[in-house]
């Protein structure tokens, strides 16, 4: 089975510890997302599973082969780790074609002319761009520059693919569909992946499996829905989704009262509702409104579906569906 495995991971700036104790699986075929805040972590841990970048410690192998290994002092060269690599600023050399820029790789690896010609039309169609052939990056949008940097990562066959925000700087709507064009390669091309943002929207719509990370440190891996329904603390509740966090006393008057996440669309506004507050802000969101309602000393965020409650509105709601943290 061919896993990639992280045991103990130390990555250290010089005295600053990046990432400290990290254990990690990515199992074969899975597209696992890490989710993290800017500067948590994210670039530094895929640069330690490259090579780019030399743990203090830990152990790092996929399958078979040991990429690191700090007691052993193993320490494989990031072109035999066989990673696809893709990153947000794309890198493509602006000097040369599509075509070049794609097969570059391969002409390094001095792989016979009517090969390469065939690999690049089979990727060239994979990520819908037969046409851009001999075009230059400079004419390329950056949804379309994005998709060469995928297919040079893909044309040297890796066992593995890491990919490093690679949609932050693409517009949503094109988002969606490179996001769907990803999750079709790697299904395709049966490799796992790493796919590391801080955009839940991205998390939720690729994820097999969603792994949070904070201040170099994994806080809580699960499937989409687990982390949603299940979050373990409140840095997670806030950071995937809307949330209320509350103390239980706030609702019943319980001894030794632990914290509560409600998630907005888990409040019912109902005429025979348990609590009573009013309306303090309303903000349009398209397909639902936001509510903030004042509630004790709290302010709760609800969504709802229709616009018929108005600022000052004294209304009465039940709470559906909550969690403790
Ligand atoms: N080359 C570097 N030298 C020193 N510190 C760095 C370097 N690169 C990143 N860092 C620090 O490491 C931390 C994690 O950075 P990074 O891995 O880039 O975060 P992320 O990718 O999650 O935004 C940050 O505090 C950042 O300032
Ligand atoms: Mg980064």
């Amino acid at each position: 089975m061919k896993e990639l495995v992280i045991k103990n991971l130390k990555i250290e700036y010089g005295k600053n510890t990046i990432i400290n104790n990290l254990d990690l699986h990515v199992k074969k075929d899975e597209l696992l997302v890490i989710l993290g805040p800017s500067g948590c972590g994210k670039s530094t841990l895929l640069s330690g599973v490259s090579g780019l970048l030399k743990p203090t410690n830990g152990y790092i192998s996929f399958g078979e082969r040991i990429f690191f290994d700090s007691e052993k002092k193993i320490n494989m060269i990031t072109e035999k780790r066989e990673i696809g690599f893709v990153f947000q600023d794309y890198s493509l050399w602006p000097h040369m074609t599509v075509k070049d820029n794609i097969i570059y790789p391969l002409k390094l690896k001095k792989i016979e002319k009517t090969k390469i010609n065939l690999i690049l039309d089979d990727i060239l169609k994979d990520i819908e761009l037969s046409d851009k052939k001999d075009v230059y990056p400079n004419n390329l949008s950056g949804g379309e520059k994005q998709r060469i940097a995928i297919a040079r990562s893909l044309v040297m066959n890796p066992s593995f693919m890491c990919l490093d925000e690679p949609l932050s700087n693409i517009d949503p709507i094109l988002k969606m569909r490179l996001l769907k064009l990803i999750k079709k390669i790697q299904i395709e091309y049966k490799i796992p992946m790493i796919y590391v943002t801080h955009d839940q929207h991205e998390a939720f719509e690729i994820a097999d499996r969603i792994l949070i990370m904070d201040k170099g440190e994994i806080i809580q891996s699960g499937l989409p829905e687990e982390i949603y329904n299940e979050p373990n603390s409140a840095f997670v509740a806030k950071f995937i989704g809307r949330s209320n966090i509350v103390s239980e006393n706030v609702f019943d008057r319980k001894k030794n009262c632990k914290r509560l996440v409600i998630r907005p669309e888990d409040i019912e506004i109902s005429e025979k509702g348990k609590y009573v507050g009013f309306v303090k802000k309303k903000i349009f969101r398209g397909s639902f409104v936001e509510m903030h309602i004042k509630y004790n000393r709290e302010t709760l965020i609800i969504h709802v579906n229709n616009d018929k409650h108005f600022v000052g509105e004294e209304i009465r709601f039940n709470i559906n569906k909550s969690h403790v943290i």
